[in-house]
Order: C-alpha cells, then structure tokens, then sequence
C-alpha cells in the first residue's frame, strides 16, 4: 500500500501507541492534506483532552516517537502536525507502483460474492434517462469489484411482468407481430405502450379481451407465453442496443426480470404467513416491519398479496432477496435504483431480516440514484413534456462530440471512434462525477467541455501523454526511470498519484464512483501542471531527468487509462 495518508496513519497509530499505550493504537491521526505542508495530523488535540495534557506537549510526544519517519514534522499553533514527505520516499513509492502491475490497488480476501441489481428498465415502457444513470453507476460498480477480485453476479431487474401485459399481448394480436418487433425493436416501446392504453380506455370488447389474456398469461398458456417472449425478444434486443452503445456489460445472461420470480411468489406469501411475520389487514397480506409509520402514525405495511389475490413489486422484490441470499450465496447485495424508491427497500430488507431471508452476515444496500433534471430545473423531459428517448439522447451526444472535433484532421474512421468515445464517455462521466444520490442537470454543454471535471478533457489528458511517447519515440512499458523528484510540480504529480489504489478501494467499498472521478481530475490537472512546467522531450533536458520524467508520464497514463477504464469510460488512443 503506497497511498501516503494511509501510510502515514499507520506510523502515527505506532507512535501513538509508544507514547501512550497500546489502547490509543486505534484512534484515528486525523490526518488530512494540508496547505502548510503534505498533511497535518490533529490527533493531539483530540487525545490531549483525554490524557488531560497540553496538546502540544502531546503532539511533542508523538513527533519523537516518529524520529524514524521519512519526512519531517513540525508542531504548530495549538498541536498540530505538519508533516512533509521526503523526496526520496515518494519517488521509492512511485517507482514500486510503477513496477506493480495492480498500481498499488489491492485485493479482496476472501473474495466476496457481490449481486449487483442495476439498469432494470421496464419493458411495459421505454427505457428512459432515469434508467440510463443506474445502468452506468450499477456497470461501474461491477467493473471495480471484479477489478478487486470479488465474484460479481450482475442482475437486471426487468419490469416484464404484470397486469400491463395482457393488453400489450392484445395489442400485439391486433398489428401483427412482424410491426410489433419492429417498433419495439425500434425503441418505440412507449408509443406502442400509448396506443394499447388508449385502446384499453375507450374499447370495452379489447379491455375485456386484456384482462383474459392477463389470466391465461398467468395460468402459463404455452401461446400466450410465446407472445410474450415475441414481445420481450424484441424488446431486449433495443436494451441491449443501448448497452452496446453505452459499452455497458450487461447480457442477457444477467437478466432476471419480475417474471423469473413468479413462480416462487405463491410460497413466498405462504412462508411469510406461516411464520407470523407477514398478517392479513383488510383483506390483504401484509408485514409490518416495526418503526415504520404513515403521516397518520399508523403502522405502513408492507403488502406482499393485495387483497385482490394479486401480487406486486414487493412480493417479487422479497422473492429476489431470498434468490440472492440463498440461491447465489450473496454477501453483499447492491440495489442501483432511484431514491425514490428509499422507503420501499427500507422496508423489504427488514421485512427479509424479520423472515430471516436476510442474515447479518449478508449487507442488503440501496445505491440511491438521484433524479435527472431538466436545464430548467424539473424532472428531465422534452420540450412537448414527453420523456426522452434514450437512444435519441446517446445519438445527440456523438452528434455534438462530432462536431466538436470536426476540424482535428481525422479521417472519417477515426473520427467515428473518437467521436463515439468522447460521446458515449461524456453522457456516462457526467452521471458518475456527482453524487449518485444528488440530483443532476442533464446539460450536454457541460458534459462535453474540454475543461473542467468532464470526460472529454480526461481523455485529452490521456492522449496528450500518448502522443508524448508517440513523439519521443518511446513505448511507454519501456520508460521505468528512475525516478528523480526534482520540481515541485514533479514531487506533487507523483504525490497524488500514490493515492490512486486506496481511492478504487474506498470508492469501491462506499459505492461512490464520484469519489474516484473526483481523483482522477486531481491527477489530471497534476499532470497538466507537471506538463507546463517540466519539459520532457525539449532539446536540453538532461538524460535522467527526461528518463524520470518519461516515467512519470506513464504512470499518470497507467492511473488514467485504469481509473478511466474502471468507470467505464472510454479511452480514445488519439483526442
Ligand atoms: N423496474 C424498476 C423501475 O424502473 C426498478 C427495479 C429495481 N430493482 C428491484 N429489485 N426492485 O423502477
């Protein structure tokens, strides 16, 4: 582990522990960068207060207990630690990280076994943008835990069952089903949603046959059920259009749709009953896990069987956890949904821990996605308030990346691929960069900007260094140093970059890609400092420091190209 802070932390817990006794070996250094120096530790003041002492005579104790330390420490003011690293150390560390083929990012053992549920769009319906931010912050989530080595089952949650379906099956009866799958296929699921609807309004006689064909649906009819995968077929092949565009990994062996569950929803009500964790209230099945109160402060219920007979999105959600548990040996289960839908997984995941679905040893975690916002500040729509269409949205997305680098001298190949990459690497940074609970502004002007926290100016930096290597005519594997700290914007570079492992281990274990976006912008702008101040290939430069600096590039490249890669972004080779 070469990340400093983590470094340091251990140091100082040592000294600590020297100082004043084993039992203080655990207290957190407080340890955080600083402007005075690498980093300052507040831990003095905190301790001092509980050995009744003089901060600083306490932080005194501590710097001689780090007389060893690679680096110098300073008291200050009232106790704090200013700490700077020495040269030498943080070259060593960058060196080794240059060696390791993890870049100092370590691994999960015993590797767990991760469910991640994300994307879920609902067939019924388009998928639509709300859709498109938990398929790229769930695919995110699947590509670092496996990068961590954890076995990663991957489960899209499809809306493909339900009432919706008997009139959708009708519909499909009605024109056909060659003009079916091509509309579906086309993504104009909500238009053929729209038109089903309004027959299901204003006819009685298609109402009635809907509701017939719900029954034979759900009695498992052998033609009704080939209908229904004619439909679903159809539509999961302009799913996975949108996944392959995205480059999200999604395949149909992840899909587990509401559907799979229907067989097990029977038996979950009756275990729940039998157990006495689930009641009948007013005719319906239902649990009530305790501390949940409506507005009038009556117990809410969980309703697993409605007091028609029928089930809903709760059943199927409580068959899903006792699948993941039981079945797929989940230690941790991640939920890549909308935040609005809190209270709901609030509830099922103690209703499980209540049945005993849910062990302690099993973490059940609702990633919670913020809603996507229009420019004007409301829930991201078109301007004749319909929703948008996703792939209109990814289309307009390279439309613009296209023009915007329409006068680079690309051929049309290449300018294809980099449009593509700049796109599609927007749309999905911009949806990892901000807190996945936060609410966004969809706003394309931003998310494609050269500058600031976006994709495209990461994956300018990423190509600038690999035309550097191009120019000097050096294969980036080949320039290993060593490395020399000379500038200050050299030791600063290679600084941040030593972080990089303990931000994918923390973003990873928090579920918080904006965490390591947020990391990999630092390292960029370290980069395009280190690369305004230190030339590298200018006539002049002595060999070893061109040989140092080489190699500080291809660290950077390494650390963007992985953390970039990690988030699922693409890397374009030229920009
Ligand atoms: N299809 C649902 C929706 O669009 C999301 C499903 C999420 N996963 C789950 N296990 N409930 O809101």
């Amino acid at each position: 582990m070469t990340d400093p802070q983590i470094v340091l932390t251990e140091r100082v817990q040592q000294a600590l522990a020297r100082a004043f006794g084993q039992e203080h070996a655990d207290a957190d250094p407080l340890i955080r960068p600083s402007q005075f120096a690498d980093f300052q530790a507040n831990v003095a003041m905190s301790l001092a207060k509980r050995l009744r002492r003089a901060p600083r005579e306490v932080a005194e104790a501590i710097r001689t207990e780090l007389s060893d330390f690679p680096g110098t420490i300073e008291v200050s003011g009232p106790g704090f630690l200013n700490i700077t690293l020495d040269d030498t150390w943080i070259a060593a560390e960058a060196a080794q990280m240059l060696d390791d083929a993890r870049l100092g990012i370590g691994t999960i053992t015993p590797a767990q076994t991760v469910v991640i549920d994300y994307s879920a769009p609902n067939a019924a319906k388009e998928m639509h943008v709300g859709h498109l931010r938990t398929t790229i912050v769930g695919d995110a989530l699947a590509r670092l835990h496996e990068h961590l080595g954890n076995k990663v089952i991957r489960q899209n949650h499809l809306g493909d069952w339900g009432t919706p379906f008997g009139m959708l099956i009708e519909h499909l009866l009605d024109i056909g089903e060659e003009a079916a799958v091509a509309q579906l296929e086309a993504g104009m699921g909500t238009e053929y949603y729209q038109a089903a609807r309004a027959k299901f309004d204003a006819d009685e006689s298609f109402k009635t046959r809907a509701r017939v064909r719900v029954t034979t649906l759900q009695s498992g009819d052998p033609e009704t059920l080939r209908l229904w995968h004619v439909f679903m077929d159809a539509t999961v092949r302009y799913f996975n259009k949108i996944y392959e565009m995205l480059g999200v990994t999604l395949t149909d062996a992840d899909i587990a749709g509401e559907s799979m569950y229907n067989p097990m929803l029977q038996k979950v009500c009756d275990d729940l009953e039998e157990a006495g964790v689930a009641q009948i209230s007013e005719g319906a099945l239902c649990v009530f896990p305790p501390g949940f109160t409506g507005s009038d402060d009556k117990p809410l219920p969980l309703i697993i069987r409605k007091s028609d007979g029928g089930y809903g999105y709760a059943t199927t959600d409580m068959a899903a956890v006792r699948y993941r548990v039981h079945d797929l040996k989940a230690d941790r289960m991640l939920y890549v949904v909308g935040a609005d839908q809190a209270l709901h997984f609030r509830m099922v995941f103690e209703a499980a821990r209540m049945a005993g679905w849910l062990p302690d040893t099993v973490s059940a975690e609702h990633v919670k996605i913020g809603m996507m916002l229009g420019k004007d500040g409301r829930r991201f729509k078109t301007r004749s308030g319909e929703s948008v269409k996703l792939m209109d949205l990814l289309q307009e997305a390279i439309d613009r990346a296209t023009a915007a680098i329409a006068d680079r001298g690309y051929d049309e190949q290449m300018q294809r691929e980099i449009a593509h990459a700049v796109g599609m690497g927007a749309v999905k940074y911009a949806d990892l960069s901000v807190s996945h609970d936060s609410e966004y502004v969809f706003d394309f002007d931003r998310m494609l900007g050269f500058t600031g926290n976006t994709a495209p100016y990461l994956q300018y930096a990423q190509a600038r260094i690999r035309s550097i290597f191009r120019r000097g005519g050096v294969d980036p594997a080949t320039a290993t140093g060593p490395i020399v700290l000379g500038e200050p914007a050299e030791r600063a570079l290679a600084l941040q970059l030593l972080g990089f492992g303990a931000v994918v281990e923390q973003t990873t274990a928090l579920s918080e890609p904006h965490r390591l976006c947020a990391y990999i912008y630092a390292a960029a702008t370290a980069f395009t400092d280190f690369f305004e101040q230190c030339p590298v290939l200018k006539e002049g430069v002595e060999p070893d420091v061109r040989a140092s600096r080489l190699a500080l590039c291809a660290l950077t490249l390494r650390v963007l190209e992985t953390g970039l890669d990690l988030l699922g972004v693409p890397v374009p080779e030229r920009m």
